[in-house]
């Protein structure tokens, strides 16, 4: 190992249908390649199978890629960071035994990174935001107020109890007829539509838990309902369609977001996860700092959705912790908060 003083991080995201590497020194992304499994579109949704023969297929060039484009060498790394969990099984195993096998043949300990954390993190590759920071994680799998008092101090004062903000704009699509993953697309339909023009139910839930699988069932009986009057509802109300879904689920995140931010009495405010892309949450995010003089956070696109830069930067951290793993250390498709 030849760092020159520096701490240079080798980081490996594989929890779904991502496979990411990205180089991080001194706690800054030097490059972050991210290959997207496109087999799965056809499908409608992530097939495990596919993507762990994928993951087996891209990791060695995605590796080299963020290798070569941060201009260090493959022997100048002090540590491997790794997707531990959640995620599926197959899928992180891939990213989990590449990282065994470069950290054994390296000599340089291996640390295993909770992704949901990672996601929080995000915010810290750019911007440094102050603590306590409140953070609304929306993905594809989790929708989660986490509370950080610290970077590797967290908790999850809530989240939701069946569907997850990102499936809930996917399922939607899907019945709209939408590609998989649906959830850019419905944002971009929204931006032409009517947000007031239908109106859906707003789940009421107990303290900052969410749900969205009522929603879900609704929209699905609302357009049962409309296509036997008009068949050709859909297509002639898409934009609205899909801006009044954005609307409520958007409501039903925000609501809870500033219930949270209130009783704590917390200022400084993010979003993470794949749904933090989304622009009308960007916007109502936005707007709720000005109006309560919150300071505000919203990671960069790229860091939005699955990549290793965050698997990266919390690797960073653990690393100036000494919080490592030994090569025993397994994945875990769902794994309590670290
Ligand atoms: N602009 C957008 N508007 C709404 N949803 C979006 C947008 N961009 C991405 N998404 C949604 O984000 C989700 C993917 O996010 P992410 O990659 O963080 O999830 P995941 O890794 O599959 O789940 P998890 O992080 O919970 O394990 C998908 O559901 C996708 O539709
Ligand atoms: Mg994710």
């Amino acid at each position: 190992m030849a760092s020159g003083g520096n701490i240079n991080i080798l980081a490996i995201e594989s929890s779904c249908d991502e496979t990411s590497a990205a180089v991080i020194q001194n706690g800054k992304v030097l490059s972050n390649h991210i290959a997207t499994q496109k087999v799965h579109e056809r499908f409608g949704g992530v097939v495990p199978e596919l993507a762990s023969r994928a993951h087996m297929q891209n990791i060695v060039p995605v590796v080299e890629a963020a290798i070569n484009d941060s201009g260090l060498g493959k022997h100048d790394f002090n540590a491997v960071a790794f997707t531990q969990s959640p995620g599926l099984l197959g899928s992180l195993l891939v990213g989990a035994c590449f990282a065994k096998s470069f950290a054994q043949a390296s000599s340089i300990p291996l640390i295993a990174v909770h992704h949901m954390q990672a996601h929080v993190l995000a915010h810290f590759i750019e911007s440094a935001p102050e603590f306590p920071f409140l953070c609304l994680t929306v993905s594809g799998g989790h929708t989660q107020i986490v509370l950080c008092r610290d970077h590797l101090d967290m908790e999850v004062l809530g989240e939701t109890i069946d569907d997850a903000a990102g499936e809930a704009f996917d399922k939607v699509a899907k019945m709209l007829g939408l590609p998989y993953p649906g959830g850019p697309l419905v944002d971009k339909l929204a931006a032409l539509g009517d947000p007031l023009k239908f109106k859906f139910p707003l789940s009421e839930m107990k303290d900052y838990q969410f749900s969205f699988s009522g929603l879900k069932t609704s929209v699905m009986y609302f357009l049962q309902a409309q296509k036997k009057i008009d068949p050709e509802f859909v297509a002639n109300n898409l934009n609205d369609i899909c801006a009044s879904v954005q609307y409520t689920i958007i409501k039903m995140l925000m609501t809870k977001l500033q219930k949270a931010a209130k009783e704590l009495k917390i200022k400084h405010i993010g979003i993470a996860g794949g749904v933090s892309a989304n622009s009308g949450l960007r916007k109502a995010l936005q707007e709720a700092g000005a109006k309560n003089g919150w300071t505000v956070y919203i990671p960069k696109f790229e860091y939005c959705t699955d990549n290793a830069a965050m698997i990266g930067i919390t690797g960073y951290y653990k690393f100036l912790k000494g919080a490592f793993t030994d090569l025993s250390a397994n994945p875990s498709a769902r794994a309590t908060w670290i």
